[in-house]
């Protein structure tokens, strides 16, 4: 999958699929099901990290599953996700750390935030780094936000949202996330801009949609926001699993003598 396939996709209204993916195993079985596009997502901090949030991934965490994941899912198009303050301090500082990235195997890098992130994307873009945009429900700026809430429901808000949408598309980014917004905006987005819109918690108008590869999967409870649909129970599948090996092997049926070399 490249970008100009992705910009295809929206001119044909192709609906595009995106998963997150964190390391070898999952990003093979989510290209063998026909993924094409995989976001190594800074969710990591919380659903591979254990952490309330996403703010303390670091670049070398990033760059690490980075590789992981384009190793072993050589024809997707994966993107790796800026970490909190990677990009924040300076445009030098964002466009070595999204080099980086590309140089981990990564074909684009994601960054959050709006107008404000322009002069970023712009520098990467002019230099080959092809950039995805965040806008909505940042969770970098959980902080500033007062918690995992539902962005752009009064109208300046969301005349906000169209307008750092603008400012990123004319910045050059091929695609942007749209996090937690009201379908009628997430509509108007999608309607406004050439570039695709990808959608999670933002309704059914999106150019695509994208969802955390473990919420999807039913191994992440900890917090299930109304967006996910949860297509498999692997955490249940799990637990049985492991008390029937913890029983088995308690009362001496595992192993067996076909599980024994003679
Ligand atoms: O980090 C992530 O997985 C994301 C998606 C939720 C879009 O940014």
């Amino acid at each position: 999958m490249t970008i100009l396939e992705v910009q295809q996709y929206k001119r044909e209204r192709k609906k595009l699929v995106v998963v997150t993916a964190y390391d070898a195993l999952f990003a093979g079985i989510v290209e063998q099901a026909g993924i094409r596009v995989i976001l190594v997502g800074d969710s990591l901090g919380v659903v591979v990290q254990g952490k309330a949030n996403t703010l303390s991934v670091t670049m070398e965490d990033m760059l690490y599953h980075t590789k992981l994941v384009a190793g072993a899912a050589p024809r997707a198009l994966v993107i790796g996700d800026m970490p909190f303050m990677s990009y924040q301090v300076s445009t030098e500082e964002a466009v070595r750390n999204a080099g980086r990235l590309l140089q981990a195997g990564a074909a684009a890098v994601k960054l959050e935030g709006g107008a404000v992130m322009a002069d970023r994307v712009k520098a990467m873009t002019s230099l080959g780094i092809p950039v995805v945009g965040h806008l909505g429900m940042t969770p970098q700026s959980v902080h500033s936000l007062g918690g995992y809430k539902v962005q752009g429901k009064v109208e300046d808000h969301a005349a906000k949202l169209l307008d750092d949408a603008r400012a990123l598309e004319a910045a050059g980014a091929f695609a942007l996330v749209l996090e937690a917004i009201p379908a009628e905006l997430a509509r108007r987005v999608t309607q406004a801009l050439s570039i695709s819109t990808i959608g999670i918690g933002a309704g059914p108008h999106c150019d695509g949609q994208v969802l955390v590869l473990y919420d999807l999967l039913g191994l992440f409870d900890t917090f299930v926001p109304k967006f996910v649909k949860t297509y498999a129970h692997l955490k249940t599948d799990a637990l049985q699993a492991l008390s029937r090996y913890k029983e088995e092997v308690e009362q001496g049926r595992f192993p067996s003598d076909s599980e024994s070399y003679h």
